[in-house]
């Protein structure tokens, strides 16, 4: 049990809380679904990247996968080993493409044709090979929220199969491009297997297929987007997981990677928040609480729900909105939501919000954003201290 109360009092409010334990066990579960494999959990850095977690991963043996140049010089702080940084996203810029070759990460991932010829330019400058992976968009429905689903042609993700069948014709004929992996990723949040085996059969027929023109790829990176519970979701088991995937690959001597973010550090976290006042409008009840969508922006953006509690109260329940101080409507973390009276003071504990929270912060309103505490073998620290005034202000000069 996590003492929320004393973690208030020591370390104030908003605040992120961590429990490494529980990160700790969601890393090995997973591996443990891919013994008899080999494979490799990259860790994907963007569901929360303060170092200490990137860190504390990466002793347990994860890799990286990472989706901009400052992502990949987190993991590299972090201790992740080079060789098991993986570099995607649709955008990379020349100076983010050098940077990663001259890295010597374990590879980057590329998502279009024009990326695969900038990389080809670039490497040749540098004089090395680069090792690529691509991004497949196997067209599959994820069934998950739209705005964080990847895997249809309509998203920006990925390419179809006759192009990367192109691509990977061109890179292997290449001095400069070493063609070793393939990936998908068609969404987060996934609570449903199908669409991951779909995904992941047609992949692996890209891969026999490539494999019958003497291209033979070493990795088959599966994404990651295995959903956790937010409420009362069924959700994926690891082993599951797993099999359907391994089950996609007979005959094939390839390297599992996946890269999971949410599902390692989701519920593994909290977010911590006072009530400072609750009111009435028009028969209409509001907790209003000191954290707000710029410190946890899931609820706000992708009307996510997260479940709320009071901590140490219960009884005489009625349903309530719980507001932050930002002057948006848009910023609630709950809606109509029934919960018991409460009073100054008061914590609300706000569940599943160690992936995709403290990450998507802002500073809206000139508001700080909170500090993050890891709890691991009962111990509390201070992972990332809580923004000053002057933090806020550090990069603006003031010219009348
Ligand atoms: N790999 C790739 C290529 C990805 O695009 C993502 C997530 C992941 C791995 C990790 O997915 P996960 O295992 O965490 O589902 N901000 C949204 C989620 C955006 C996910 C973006 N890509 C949210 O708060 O729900």
């Amino acid at each position: 049990m996590i003492d929320f109360k004393a973690l208030a009092q020591t370390f104030d409010t908003p605040l992120y809380v961590y429990d490494f334990d529980r990160i700790t066990a969601r890393y090995e579960e997973l591996k443990k679904a891919f013994a008899g494999r080999k494979s490799l959990i990259a860790y994907a850095v963007k569901a929360n990247s303060n170092l200490s977690v990137v860190g504390h991963l990466a002793s347990l043996g994860a890799g990286a996968d990472c989706v901009s140049i400052g992502e990949v010089r987190r993991a590299l702080t972090a201790g992740v080993p080079k060789y098991k940084i993986i570099f995607s996203g649709v955008g990379k810029r020349d100076d983010e493409i050098e940077e990663a070759l001259r890295s010597d990460i374990l590879l980057l991932n590329l998502e279009s044709e024009g990326e695969m010829k900038r990389v080809e330019a670039i490497a040749e400058r540098l004089g090395v090979k680069a090792r690529i992976s691509i991004r497949v968009n196997p067209n599959i429905d994820p069934k998950t929220h739209p705005y964080i689903s990847t895997g249809l042609h309509e998203n920006k993700f990925g390419v179809d199969i006759e192009t990367a069948k192109r691509m990977y014709i061109h890179a292997n004929n290449s001095d400069h491009l070493d063609p070793v992996g393939i990936h998908f990723h068609i969404g987060s949040q996934l609570t449903e297997l199908e669409p991951i085996k779909e995904a992941a059969m047609i992949v692996a027929d890209l891969v026999r297929s490539l494999l019958a023109v003497k291209i033979e790829l070493k990795f088959f990176d599966v994404g990651g987007g295995l959903g956790i519970v937010y409420d009362n979701e069924t959700t994926i088991a690891p082993y599951d997981y797993a099999q359907a995937i391994l089950s996609t690959l007979h005959g094939l001597d390839l390297t599992v990677i996946c890269e999971p973010g949410r599902f390692m550090v989701g519920d593994a976290g909290w977010f911590v928040t006072r009530v400072l006042y609750e009111k009435e409008n028009e028969g209409r009840r509001f907790v209003i609480v000191d954290g707000a969508m710029n410190d946890l922006l899931r609820p706000s953006l992708y009307n996510a729900y997260h479940k709320v509690e009071v901590l140490g109260k219960s009884g005489n329940e009625t349903p309530a909105d719980v507001v932050g101080p930002v002057c948006e409507s848009g910023d609630f973390f709950a809606k109509k939501r029934p919960l018991p009276p409460t009073e100054h003071n008061d914590l609300v504990i706000v569940h599943s919000a160690g992936a995709y929270g403290f990450v998507m912060a802002s500073n809206y309103n000139t508001r700080p954003r909170p500090a993050e505490v890891a709890i691991s073998g009962g111990k509390a620290r201070c992972i990332r201290q809580r923004e000053s005034f002057e933090d806020l202000i550090r990069l603006e000069k003031m010219c009348l």
